[in-house]
């Protein structure tokens, strides 16, 4: 064995820090499951959630583990502040803290606004801004006493510019922005970062049915954006690199719009 290349000592190969948790919500597909991929290829073990897809996310985890990440599935309605208390709430006090939240679960029910029912109304703002809210709650604590933690939340374009047929969605994705700031305001000093990124045009299920050639038009890098675009801004924010970066909204929109 050459100099230098010698097995550490058994008390420096005990002392490897343990693998950092991270919940990213609605993962078990579209944007979410970039993430998740992302954050598993950066050493995190990933809390893979969501509703209904139990398979996709199954499938999901299998993938992550079978390249060397770690990871567990984690299954409620983030539109239920019920299911919040009954499973996440547990799950972070046997296996917490979270290093890092990803708030990116969401639904958008389109309409335009003297049309649109309570039901569409009240739906987008539960699933996209009070279970953030109401997520981001039940894991404060643990983050809190640890004195680390990295938010993001995933809002959208639309909650910088508005859209029409989007009163709900903007809306709560505006209100995810306040959100975003008002936390890194009130979390600075105990080192709990929180940021938001903005994706513009990402062709998931959410976006199958808009008008791609029409979106394209108005897009300065022309192309639609992948999940993995967004994937690599939040992994960044959740890094070593963004020590420094916090009360922040990242428009990730290929130059459609600023924030
Ligand atoms: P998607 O529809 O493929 O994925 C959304 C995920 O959220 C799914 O896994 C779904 O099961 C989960 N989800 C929705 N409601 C839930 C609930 N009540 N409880 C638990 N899980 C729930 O859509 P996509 O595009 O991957 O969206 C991810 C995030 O990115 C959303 O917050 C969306 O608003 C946002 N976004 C997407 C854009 C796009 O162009 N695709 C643009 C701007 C923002």
């Amino acid at each position: 064995m050459e100099a230098g290349n010698e097995e550490p000592p058994l008390s420096q190969a005990t002392t490897q820090p343990s693998p950092r948790n991270a919940l990213v919500t609605g993962s078990s597909r579209g944007i979410g499951a970039a993430i998740a991929r992302r954050l598993a290829r950066d050493g995190f073990r990933v809390w893979i959630h969501y509703r209904e897809s139990g398979e996709a996310a199954e499938a999901l985890l299998k993938e992550i583990q079978g390249v060397g990440g770690d990871g567990r599935l984690l299954a409620f309605d983030v539109a239920s502040a019920e299911a919040i208390e009954r499973v996440l709430v547990p799950a972070v006090a046997s296996e917490g803290p979270l290093d890092v939240l990803v708030n990116n679960a969401g639904i958008a029910r389109d309409g335009l606004a003297a049309r649109m029912g309570d039901a569409n109304w009240d739906g987008v703002l539960e699933a996209d801004l009070s279970g953030p809210f109401r997520i981001t709650r039940a894991v404060l604590p643990g983050m809190l006493k640890a004195r680390r933690g990295r938010i993001v939340n995933i809002a959208s374009v639309v909650g910088l510019t508005g859209n029409p047929g989007q009163a709900n969605y903007s809306a709560a994705k505006a209100g995810l922005v306040g959100l975003t700031r008002t936390l890194a305001l009130e979390y600075a000093k105990r080192n709990i970062l929180v940021n938001a990124v903005a994706p513009g045009f990402i062709e998931t299920d959410m976006t199958t049915r808009l008008p791609k050639e029409k979106i394209l038009e108005q897009i300065p890098l022309g192309r639609a954006g992948t999940p993995e675009d967004v994937a690599g801004v939040v992994g960044f924010l959740c890094s070593d690199a963004a020590a420094y970066v916090t009360g922040q909204v990242i428009a990730v929109s290929g130059g459609m719009v600023g924030s």
